[in-house]
């Protein structure tokens, strides 16, 4: 396959790449073998090849690396745009009921469109909580498989005050098993485009007991963990009042057993020095969901703190606390927060947009230890690509303002893109089905 575009990444949170008219090649097991500026590859043999995209005459065809989605809930997206004031009382009243109903056959068509939608965004990866259920987490995986996406999921795991479980100990009996079964079946599926990650959902609706044992399917199955952790004051509060002996919420998370270079927390905006410390020194990593952390007054997230601290960081929509699962929109939400932070003191960095698509790409890929596999379009990697129009990003359909350098170009991405841009999107080489 190959594809004539031009290709913008951004490798590290400093280099943008770009090349205007740019050749990218990927071999028959969806590796990119080449990529690199037309001038140089374009020759007669590579010319008789079939070009894989059949672009709109007048489009700009710019090829990204795919978007990695760190955070997101499917079974929440019906119920984006819930107005509350805050986190407690908005997954009691909309989030929890939302899930409650997500199960049983007749999941496939909102699974089937939520996969469609992270597709349109150009998401090629994505890190999801499914709800408690086995059968619908089961069926996420399946419909992920026929669509081609890579994702790691999860069934959501709680045993405490959460939909009301009559017997907590029954309800941890149960979650336990159905996430061992899930793990053990779905982990490194469909040719390693799929992986389970064990889901606690917070340590306000899970027990020590269940968080224990979730760390340790964590670890015999080699899956990944997934949580939240320090979003909201009053969700912060309950943890210490729920764990009195524990010196603070990642604390909470030391004593599980959950911290760790496989485990990434949602969040984390309200840390002490010493709880970046114990996610720093654990290799933990974290998804910075900005759109979420505004949508439900949670707080402004301190990212550079976070970064200079050594945890990896990527960015999670948090669908449905954040409104969209437009990583562009996640990206400009990231930007803002910071720029916030620096009005009100002004020795907070500026996050740019270049540093933002790194975020969205290379930054995701290796929170999740996938950084040697993509996130880039160096040659090596497999070929996670996303093909967008360029002048349906630009005002006017970019009649009117060609695109000037490659930090014009990532701007005007991360202010203006979205689903209208995109044209197609490939997973390890192969394009994603997407009615
Ligand atoms: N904390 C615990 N569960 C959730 C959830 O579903 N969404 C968000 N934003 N925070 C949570
Ligand atoms: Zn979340």
């Amino acid at each position: 396959m190959i594809i004539r575009a031009s290709l913008l990444d951004a490798p590290t949170p400093d280099t943008l790449r770009f090349v205007e008219d740019g050749i990218l090649i990927v071999d028959h097991t969806g590796t990119i073998t080449t990529s690199g500026p037309a001038s140089e590859l374009l020759t007669e043999a590579l010319l008789t090849e079939d070009e894989v995209f059949d672009a709109p005459k007048d489009a700009r065809l710019l090829c990204l690396p795919g978007l990695i989605d760190l955070h997101t809930h499917l079974p929440q997206y019906p119920v984006v745009a819930r107005c509350e004031e805050a986190l407690l009382p908005w997954l009691k009243r909309h989030i929890f009921p939302a899930e409650l109903d997500f199960q049983g056959p007749g999941q496939r068509s909102l699974i089937e469109a939520f996969f469609d939608e992270l597709l349109a965004n150009g998401t090629t990866t994505a890190v999801l909580y499914a709800a408690v259920w086995e059968d619908s987490t089961a069926l996420a995986f399946e419909i992920a498989a026929e669509k081609g996406i890579r994702a790691v999921i999860g069934k959501m795991m709680m045993d405490e005050g959460s939909y009301g479980e009559a017997h907590p100990a029954e309800a941890r009996r149960k979650s336990l098993d159905e996430t061992r079964r899930l793990a053990e079946q779905w982990h490194g599926a469909n040719n390693g485009l799929l992986d389970y990650t064990v889901s606690p959902r917070f340590a306000v609706t899970c027990s020590m007991e269940l968080m224990k044992e979730a760390a340790a399917i964590a670890a015999d199955t080699g899956c990944l963990i997934q949580t939240h952790l320090s979003e909201n004051t009053a969700e912060i509060a309950a943890v210490r009042e729920r764990f009195p002996d524990r010196s603070s919420y990642t604390d909470v998370y030391r004593e599980a057993g959950l911290l760790g270079p496989r485990s990434i927390f949602g969040h984390a905006i309200h840390l002490s020095d010493r709880e970046l410390d114990l996610l720093a020194s654990s290799g933990s990593r974290v998804a910075h969901c900005p759109t979420a952390n505004l949508f439900l007054n949670s707080g402004l997230c301190p990212l550079h703190s976070l970064r200079q601290a050594g945890i990896p960081v990527g960015l999670g929509s948090d669908v449905a606390a954040g409104p969209e699962l437009n990583l562009w929109q996640v990206m400009r939400s990231a930007i803002e927060t910071q720029a916030v932070r620096r009005m009100q003191d002004g020795s907070i960095p500026v996050l740019n947009p270049a540093d933002a698509l790194y975020l969205a790409t290379m930054g995701g890929a290796t929170a999740l230890g996938k950084d040697h596999l993509i996130g880039s379009l160096d040659p090596g990697k497999e070929a996670d690509l996303l093909l967008l129009d360029l002048n349906r990003v630009l005002p006017l359909g970019g009649r009117f303002s060609p695109p000037s350098d490659a930090n014009a170009i990532a701007t005007a991405l991360v202010y203006r893109g979205g689903p209208h841009a995109t044209l197609a999107t490939f997973t390890r080489g192969r394009r994603n089905s997407r009615r």
